[in-house]
């Protein structure tokens, strides 16, 4: 095959981004995370003094926004660590709502797309960006568990957070991210969905590995 393309969705920890690179990683094909466009395009039209309610189109328009070897670059910087925070999480949903926000990012995702195989991760991959992937996965967890990563993964890079904070930042991101009018979080019809509670990462990319062997 000279090209393929797995979209893998799903809710905020749920595992995707874990999953998504290391099956990236193990296939030997590129990874995109639009999560971090989403959250790198609020980040910088929020540091300009926007919000999402203004027109944003001009903004948008003289934004250049690159993907270069894995890393990703808003007019020319290349963006980091500044984007993960649950409050950048939370303004990245609030843009991600804006029709001409989705318009260009989608537009962006699938250029970037055609140029190789990719394992996508976002929430409308399956539906939207590539509605023709070869393969399509939901990931799912429990919503405590899903928190509980969030928490570990927050530790992790030293950002404090308590058990109340991450849960009340998911609820409401995920209520946000389902029930927008473009293009909400939900599985394709065609999408494997894969509840991931209680497994282990080595599992949960050996039931897509087997999944891709049997679609492709
Ligand atoms: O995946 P991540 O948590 O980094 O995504 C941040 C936010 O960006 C999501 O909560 C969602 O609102 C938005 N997003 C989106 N479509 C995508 C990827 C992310 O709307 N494909």
């Amino acid at each position: 095959i000279d090209q393929i393309l797995i979209a893998i969705d799903g809710p905020a920890g749920s595992g995707k981004s874990t999953i998504a690179k290391l099956l990236a990683k193990k296939l030997r094909i590129n990874y995109l995370d639009t999560g971090a466009m989403y959250r790198a395009v609020a980040y910088y039209l929020k540091m300009k003094g926007y919000s999402p309610s203004e027109d944003l189109s001009e903004e948008l328009e003289k934004l250049k926004i690159d993907y270069k070897d894995g890393d990703l670059y808003i007019n020319g910087i290349k963006v980091g660590e500044e984007i993960r925070s649950p409050e950048v999480g939370k303004l990245a949903s609030d843009f991600a709502k804006i029709q001409t926000v989705r318009e260009r990012l989608t537009k962006i995702q699938r250029t970037i797309c055609e140029k190789g195989s990719f394992v996508v991760d976002g929430r409308d991959i399956g539906t939207v960006v590539l509605p023709h992937a070869d393969v399509k996965i939901f990931l799912t967890a429990s919503f405590e568990e899903r928190v509980k990563r969030r928490l570990k993964e927050l530790q992790e890079k030293g950002i404090q957070a308590t058990y109340e904070q991450v849960a009340q930042e998911m609820m409401q991101r995920d209520e946000q991210d389902s029930s927008r009018s473009i293009a909400p979080l939900k599985p394709a019809q065609d999408a494997f969905i894969i509840d991931t509670t209680g497994k282990t990462v080595e599992e949960v990319l050996n039931q897509i590995c087997e999944i891709i062997s049997r679609r492709v």
